[in-house]
C-alpha cells in the first residue's frame, strides 16, 4: 500500500508558556492510499486539532507531516493552500454552504477560485451533483433543502475536482438518523470508488462503519485497529 499521510511525532501546543495546552502529544500515524479511517475521541481529545493538521489548515509545533511525500510541516500558507486544493475535499458538520448561492453555484465556487473555465466548471459541478442524487435540486438554495440534501451539496463540492482524500469532520453531526444513513452510504461509495476517506467523529455508531478505527484521547493515540465488524455494502 502506498503511503498518503505520514505523521511523525507531531505535537501541537496552544498558548505556549504557563497556560499551555498540549492538544496533540507526540502523535505518529500513517494512512495509506484507499484507506477508510475513522478517528474517534471525546470532546477535547484533539480531534479537530488533528483534522486541521491532516487538512493542512495548521502546522505542528513540532514533528513532521508528509502528505503524498510533500513535507507540509514547513510550507508557507500559499503552499499549504495549493496542496490542500489538490489533495483534499472537506466535509464539515455544518455543511458550510453559502446561503445566497444555488446548489450548483456552491459546487462551482471553489472551481472558480482554482481557475477552472466556465464550461469545465459546469461539467464538473453537474456531474458531482448528479453523483449524489441531486439532479433535481441544482437551482435550489440551501434554505430550500433538507439538512441531508445540503450535506450532499457539500459532498458534491468536495468531490467535484476528484481529490484523492476526503476529510470529513462530524459529517452527520447535524442530521437525523435517516439522513445520516444516506450520507454514510454516499461516503462509503466514494471510498469504494477509490478515494481515501478519513472521518473525524465522537460517535461510535459512525466510527464502526469505517474499516480502520483510531481512538484519540488527551492528544495521544490510544488504539489503532482494523474494525472486525466492518461490512462492505
Ligand atoms: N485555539 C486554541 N487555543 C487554546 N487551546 C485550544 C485551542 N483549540 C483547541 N484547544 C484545546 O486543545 C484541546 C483539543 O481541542 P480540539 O478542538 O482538538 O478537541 P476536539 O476533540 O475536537 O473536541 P470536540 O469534540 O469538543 O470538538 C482542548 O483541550 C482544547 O481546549
Ligand atoms: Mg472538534
Amino acid at each position: 500500500m502506498k503511503k498518503l499521510v505520514v505523521i511523525k511525532d507531531v505535537s501541537k501546543i496552544y498558548n505556549p508558556g504557563e497556560n499551555e495546552v498540549r492538544a496533540l502529544n507526540h502523535v505518529s500515524l500513517t494512512i495509506g492510499e484507499r484507506e477508510f479511517v475513522a478517528i474517534i475521541g471525546q470532546s477535547g481529545s484533539g480531534k479537530s486539532t488533528l483534522m486541521n493538521m491532516l487538512g493542512c489548515l495548521d502546522t505542528p509545533t513540532s514533528g513532521k507531516y508528509y502528505l503524498h511525500g510533500h513535507d507540509v510541516s514547513h510550507m508557507t500558507d500559499d503552499e499549504q493552500s495549493d496542496i490542500r486544493n489538490k489533495e483534499i475535499g472537506f466535509i464539515f458538520q455544518g455543511f458550510n454552504l453559502i446561503q445566497s448561492l444555488t446548489a450548483l453555484e456552491n459546487v462551482e465556487l471553489p472551481l472558480i477560485y482554482r481557475g477552472v473555465g466556465k464550461k469545465e466548471r459546469d461539467r464538473l459541478a453537474n456531474a458531482a451533483l448528479n453523483s449524489v442524487g441531486l439532479e433535481k435540486r441544482k437551482t435550489h438554495k440551501p434554505n430550500e433543502m433538507s439538512g441531508g440534501q445540503q450535506q450532499r451539496v457539500a459532498i458534491a463540492r468536495a468531490i467535484a475536482q476528484a481529490p484523492p482524500i476526503l476529510l470529513a469532520d462530524e459529517p452527520t453531526g447535524n442530521l437525523d438518523s435517516a439522513s445520516s444513513r444516506e450520507i454514510m452510504k454516499i461516503i462509503k461509495r466514494l471510498y469504494s470508488e477509490g478515494r481515501t476517506v478519513i472521518i473525524i467523529t465522537h460517535d461510535p455508531g459512525i466510527a464502526k462503519q469505517a474499516k480502520r478505527i483510531i481512538t484519540i484521547s488527551d492528544g495521544m493515540i490510544q488504539s489503532d485497529i482494523i474494525n472486525p465488524d466492518y461490512k462492505e455494502d
